[in-house]
């Protein structure tokens, strides 16, 4: 139920091409991390910012879980709330790219579809979107299990659990892989300075 806005009009800014990037001195992406729940989205991410903030970069996470505690605290688990869950994240991201910050968005985000969605909508405007897959064996996901829930899933106390009764769709041609169960989060997060650095969005 997509709802067409309508009696409204796009206001271009009035900025020159590249005046923003070059007053910043950065240039806005978004970097998204989608894995399995306990891949090791979130450390990797929390990791990556101090690095880029370090740095001297404007960067900014939104983690699912904690986007989930505002922004989309109306959302459950749904295939379609997911759906409107990595919408909203993603228009959200697109908007921080375009104010020139370096997004790291940290989201299950199951379905391959979604995440084109996004994509999409970052590179119809001229905005880079960097898909990183945090690659771990399900079952290292499930030992890990940091909140317990795995197990909830598992004893039927919680339905819909992404990896246990609910769809994951590995990213089909991510720009990353980080493998978390073979390098720990530091050497992950080593992994996407990297490929920054190497493709000119640090200097
Ligand atoms: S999604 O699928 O992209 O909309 O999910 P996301 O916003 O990233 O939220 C994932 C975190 O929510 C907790 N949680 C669940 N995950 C998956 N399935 C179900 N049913 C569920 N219920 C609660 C869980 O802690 C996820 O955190 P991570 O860090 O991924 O383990």
């Amino acid at each position: 139920n997509i709802v067409k806005a309508i009696n409204v009009v796009w206001h271009d800014n009035h900025l020159e091409c590249g005046e923003r990037e070059k007053s910043l001195g950065q240039q806005g992406c978004t970097i998204w991390l989608t894995g399995l729940p306990s891949s090791g989205k979130s450390t990797i991410s929390f990791l990556l910012e101090r690095e880029l903030i370090k740095r001297g970069y404007i960067t900014y996470v939104l983690d699912g879980d904690n986007i989930r505690h505002g922004l989309n605290k109306n959302l459950g688990f749904s295939k379609e709330d997911r759906e409107e869950n990595v919408r909203r994240v993603g228009e959200v991201a697109k908007l921080f790219a375009d104010a020139g910050l370096i997004v790291v968005a940290s989201l299950i985000s199951p379905y391959q579809m979604q995440r084109n969605f996004v994509r999409n909508l970052h590179e119809s405007v001229g905005l880079s979107f960097i898909e990183v897959f945090v690659d771990a064996p399900p079952n290292i996901c499930e030992c890990r299990d940091p909140k317990g829930l795995y197990k909830k899933a598992r004893m039927g106390e919680l339905k819909g659990f992404t990896g246990v009764d609910d769809p994951y769709e590995p990213p089909v041609y991510p720009e990353i892989v980080v493998k978390t169960a073979e390098s720990p989060p530091n050497k992950c997060a080593d992994k996407i300075i990297t490929y920054l650095l190497d493709n000119g969005y640090l200097k």
